[in-house]
């Protein structure tokens, strides 16, 4: 059992294959926090310590007892109201316009099987691989009920949290602010890792010591953003790739989110992953319920590289859904780069011959098909093939794409709608945007109002009506501004930008549920909505629209903290690039993009016949791997932001294939050269390169390293695959 309750000590422990969590409730009825870390044994309750804490404040049941306060106190899930001076988790505003709750332990329930949220997505798993503890707790005098959830996937050392606000008192109430997971620390000195970033070149890897005070990331612009990552790492100062202490939160959720760390008065350490609380006023009337989206937490005691193996694990298995989830992706090749809006059918028609010459098994037809979309300022909300443009019926296209064998993918951006358009001409009250003012432009675009069935009910129309039209195996689902001047015409404001969210995900469930054969790509200008929530309706997301294979070595890199190499959309494209200019490789592009779903985003007419022929080769070795490089466990073996060279391996569970990649960074005149240590090799077989035939004993190559070749040029990869001869 992952979940135990002693009644004696009102004790809750749980336990996952290598952690420990532990709370109690204590003398007053307070939900207390007592440990998360590497599993231990014992009730550790002994950690609190109550000394006078006048200064703070004291709950009136406390009595005289200056020593019991909530301003020091480990809490699982604080509130404004009680005392605690520190951020909270949750903040309430009453009928009275008081901002106050005081939620006491009412009871508890603990279930097989993994509690799953209406609307949201959610990590799932059989009945027998997880169980659900849900704590009740109460403000007896306001009405309201909090139900904090956890999910408890014991072999994955998983454990999920989420929560449900539901006001059964006589007043209207309005949430101000949710987290659905607040961890507290009694000790320790902890660094916070996050991934921030930049359109074209996100989740760059930053850690900073939390010191006294708030250190917050988050996102009020309506999808996750490029510039933080919803999931976060507090570490143990010393941790490192291969060791140390450290802990996860990943938010499974593609709208504004806040995480804050904060080291308060008495050196505790406080981190929470929520709902952002701007553009977040929300109502709730007698009887009605806010489920917050989830937070998966993780721990490592062996540093950054096991940690993030296990959220791997646990993104491929139990958050990524439909039939591509484990299947061989399609190798795709992408009009976008390859002739951007300047295209007709022909301009596809002969990409996909140029596709089925190479071995490529699909091709995707990008922005620029429908309406009048012939630049990005006009068309979105169109939903009409363009078929003067294209020549042809979209059925005609891709039953002639088809027909030479090659599967046919296309590119949609739901969300959107240009002024110039027939769609906001008759219904711009669907846009948002607020009435009597002029709303902000990013990309000449607006947003459409998804907190609406009715404007989620029209354009699901008009794109199943696309789609109908002949056999669509992809879509690619983009998102290309952010939200602002938040409004809605039929949504209550203060709920609008969590509405909208629910109103994407039931539209992505609904694409689902009728397409289910159908892939779907998530995209927001590349990575800008990659996250968990996304992961749940698309098991891939293109990472970024920086498709420079240098560049992409960190963003890969950042990405791969959290997020398995299957669900990261890469892609070979031209030199010099068309994001930076850089020229590299043939070679290298292939090596950076098989570390994700491969695929091609350039003009195969503008390559020669040795490039062709290098092409041929790459998607040959991709399918020879791939199965190793989207299975196996995922090891970082360098720090492209601080080596001379980007080095990771993927290595199969039982340990007897490996396949190495390193890309080297920096050339100099004389040069050093560079060793590359492996990792979660079995020390004590030998390992032959199928290349060279050379052998090693597992133990040296994670000890002494590879030596790599010194080689005139920039940007030289390597992929060297080893298997064990016994
Ligand atoms: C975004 C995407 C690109 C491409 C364009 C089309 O930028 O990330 O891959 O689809 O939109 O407008």
């Amino acid at each position: 059992m992952a979940i135990q309750f002693q009644e004696d000590n009102q004790l809750f422990t749980i336990n996952t294959r290598h952690t420990t969590y532990q709370m109690k409730v204590d003398r007053l009825g307070f939900l207390l926090h007592l440990y998360y870390g590497a599993r231990i044994s014992g009730n550790m309750d002994y950690l609190l310590t109550y000394y006078d804490r006048g200064f703070s404040g004291n709950p009136a049941d406390a009595g005289e007892d200056r020593t019991y306060s909530m301003d020091a106190l480990p809490q699982e899930y604080p509130h404004l109201g009680t005392g605690d001076y520190r951020s909270t988790a949750l903040v309430v505003r009453n009928a009275d316009g008081s901002e106050y709750c005081d939620l006491r332990y009412v009871s508890h329930e603990i279930k097989r099987g993994k509690y799953a949220l209406k609307g949201l997505p959610a990590v799932y798993a059989a009945d027998d691989e997880a169980q659900t503890l849900e704590i009740l707790l109460e403000d007896s005098v306001g009405g309201l009920q909090v139900r904090l959830l956890y999910g408890v996937l014991e072999e994955c050392d998983i454990i999920t949290r989420s929560a449900k606000i539901c006001n059964l008192g006589s007043e209207p109430i309005c949430v101000e602010k949710a987290a659905s997971v607040c961890l507290d620390f009694m000790s320790g000195d902890y660094d916070f890792i996050s991934f921030c970033g930049r359109h074209a070149m996100e989740r760059n890897f930053q850690r900073a010591r939390i010191a006294h005070g708030c250190q917050l990331i988050g996102s009020r612009r309506g999808t996750s953003s490029h510039q933080y990552n919803p999931a976060v790492i507090l570490a143990d100062r010393q941790a490192t790739e291969n060791a140390g202490s450290c802990y996860g939160m990943v938010f499974v959720y593609s709208g504004n989110f806040l995480c804050e760390a904060e080291q308060d008065q008495y050196g505790h350490t406080r981190a929470l992953m929520g709902l952002h609380s701007d553009l977040f006023h929300y109502p709730l009337e007698k009887g009605e319920t806010l489920t917050l989206p989830e937070t998966i937490l993780c721990y490592s005691a062996e540093g950054f590289g096991t940690l993030s193996r296990r959220y791997h694990q646990c993104i491929r298995e139990h958050l990524c859904r439909g039939k591509y989830s484990r299947q061989s992706r399609p190798v795709l090749i992408n009009s976008w780069e390859a002739a951007y809006f300047d295209f007709d059918g022909e301009t596809i028609y002969r990409l996909a011959e140029e596709a089925a010459a190479l071995g490529i098994d699909m091709v995707v037809m990008d922005d620029g098909w429908f309406g009048k979309r012939d630049d990005d300022n006009s068309g979105l909300g169109d939903w009409q093939v363009n078929e003067r443009k294209l020549g042809c019926t979209l059925g005609e296209l891709v039953r002639r794409i088809n027909d030479i064998g090659v599967r046919f993918g296309i590119w949609i951006e739901p969300e959107m709608v240009s002024e110039d358009s027939d769609i906001y001409r008759s219904h711009p009250e669907w846009a948002i945007q607020i009435p009597g003012r002029k709303p902000v432009r990013a990309r000449n675009q607006l947003v459409l109002d998804f907190s609406r069935k009715d404007v989620r009910d029209y354009i699901f129309g008009a794109i199943c009506a696309v789609l109908d039209q002949g056999d669509i195996s992809y879509v690619k689902w983009d998102m290309n501004r952010s939200l602002t001047d938040i409004y809605s015409a039929e949504t209550v404001q203060g709920k609008v930008t969590y509405d909208y969210m629910i109103g994407v995900y039931e539209f992505l469930e609904r694409l689902m549920q009728r397409y289910p054969d159908m892939l779907i790509e998530g995209c927001s200008g590349g990575g800008g909505r990659f996250d968990a929530g996304m992961l749940y309706y698309t098991p891939q997301i293109w990472c970024s629209d920086n498709t420079d294979a240098i560049d992409r070595l960190r963003i890969q890199y950042g990405t791969s903290f959290f997020y398995p190499v299957s669900v990261v959309g890469a892609h070979v494209s031209a030199v010099p690039n068309h994001q930076t200019g850089r020229s590299v490789s043939l070679s290298t592009r292939g090596v950076v993009a098989m570390a994700g779903t491969f695929g091609y985003e350039l003009n195969p007419e503008k390559l020669s016949a040795e490039e062709k022929e290098e092409i041929r080769a790459q998607i040959a070795r991709y399918r020879k791997y791939e199965n190793l490089i989207c299975s196996g466990a995922y090891y970082r073996l360098s720090d492209p932001f601080a080596d001379a060279y980007a080095a990771w391996a993927f290595v199969s569970p039982d340990r007897e294939q490996v396949l190495l990649n390193v890309v080297m960074q920096e050339i100099h005149g004389n040069m050093t050269v560079n060793y590359v240590r492996l990792n979660g090799l079995d020390p004590n077989a030998r390992y032959r390169d199928a290349e060279t035939g050379a052998c090693y004993y597992g133990s040296a190559l994670m000890e002494a390293g590879l030596p790599m070749p010194v080689e005139m040029g920039e940007y030289r990869a390597y992929q060297i695959y080893l298997e064990i001869i016994g």
